[in-house]
């Protein structure tokens, strides 16, 4: 089976023979949401052990066949990524730092006992993708393409140990904005259930994370919020994150406080980029254990005036309302605050190209 150590070239293009209609595409462009319409095509390359990583296609997007003793449908060996595709003001098409999403696909990896995907395969499936679906970039204000690659584990063998076959596999989906209420800030609900303990997968994007995280997030939309608050498994006193997204809190001395990277946590590109930002524009950003007390104790006092959240779907989402066993509490005036919005304007810049890129973060498609 031929190597693809150079797969820019080794991309099989199998043609669609009935593509989405026009008209049906561009009443999805006009209108994406998150997460519901995906494009035309799909990549999809093979890993085995006997051959690695091979078969890499470009092919119409459809229902994928699968052993059912495939392990990931037992035990969920399964790992994902999410990105963006962005259309720039001259026409050109550009990701958002596409080699750290490979960097932590290979942690997950690491962590889910898969085999790694090389980092410049991983960019050129995507890449590939993107430019077979070049027509499906949302004309929506503030929309992008939204890349899902994902790793399964394929082999058929009920046993438990780490699977011998996998599929990568990466869709791509227009999206607009990922909370639907349109609100001007969301409403989070903290969970008593705990998503990561020390020592577990927190840290790694595998679905199992998010399965767990269902129910918790079922119980804060039944109650009214738009997203569930997780606090530390040792303690339940801690802040963490949020089901899909990180958290930073904004300070009435202007400086910035994000929970640390103690491997609970997902190490997200959105937050690493507002650390960069925020401290480019000469704010201190503090990487620290921050409790929901304290948390409550700072908005009472008027302390803390912002705090948002931010991951790829979310870009940068005020919090406007925190609410739990113990009572609920506002933020600022309860809508979005300057800070959160100066830096969702830098970064948004960057990401579409309409600002400069001072740290090489956008890579060129094509
Ligand atoms: N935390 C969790 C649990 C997530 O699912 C995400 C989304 O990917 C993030 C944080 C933010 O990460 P990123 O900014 O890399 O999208
Ligand atoms: C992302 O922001 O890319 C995510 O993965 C969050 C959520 C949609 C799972």
């Amino acid at each position: 089976m031929a190597s693809l150590a150079d797969p820019a070239t080794r991309f099989t293009h199998v043609a669609h023979l009935a593509p989405t209609p026009v008209a049906e595409r561009d009443a999805v462009l006009a209108n994406p949401g998150f997460g519901a319409r995906f494009t035309d095509h799909m990549v999809v390359i093979e890993y085995s052990e006997e051959h690695g990583w091979h078969g890499a296609t470009v092919q119409p997007y459809g229902p994928i066949a699968l052993d059912p003793a495939s392990s990931v449908l037992h035990y969920a060996q399964e790992i994902f990524e999410g990105l963006k595709a962005y259309r720039h003001p001259d026409g050109s098409m550009a990701l958002f730092r596409p080699t750290a999403n490979a960097a932590r696909f290979n942690a997950s990896a690491r962590r889910l006992a898969m085999p790694e995907l090389p980092e410049d395969l991983f960019i050129a499936a995507i890449n590939a993708l993107v430019l077979a679906d070049r027509d499906w970039f949302p004309t929506v204000e503030g929309g992008s393409l939204y890349l899902r690659p994902f790793m399964i584990a394929t082999e058929a063998f009920l046993g438990v140990r780490p699977a011998k076959a996998y599929k990568f596999i990466v869709i791509a989906s227009p999206a607009g904005n990922y909370f639907k209420s349109g609100a001007s800030a969301v409403s989070i609900w903290v969970s008593d259930y705990t998503r990561a303990a020390p020592g577990g997968t927190g840290a790694a994007k595998c679905g199992g994370n998010y399965a767990a995280s269902l129910v918790p997030t079922a119980e804060a939309f039944a109650k009214g919020h738009d997203q569930v608050l997780f606090l530390d498994a040792a303690e339940h006193k801690w802040i963490e994150e949020l089901g899909g997204m990180n958290l930073f809190f904004a300070f009435a001395d202007g400086s910035l406080l994000t929970p640390p990277l103690t491997g609970t946590i997902l190490a997200g590109i959105t937050r690493d980029s507002l650390i960069r930002l925020a401290r480019d524009e000469g704010l201190t950003v503090r990487e620290e254990p921050y409790s929901l007390d304290q948390w409550r104790a700072d908005a009472a006092s008027g302390q803390l005036v912002e705090a948002f959240a931010c991951g790829t779907a979310a870009v940068v989402t005020p919090v406007g309302q925190v609410a739990g066993r113990d009572g609920s509490f506002e933020i600022g005036g309860g809508g979005p605050g300057q800070l959160t919005g100066k830096l969702k304007a830098r970064l948004t810049a960057i990401q579409r190209g309409e600002a400069p890129d001072p740290h090489q973060w956008v890579h060129q498609i094509g």
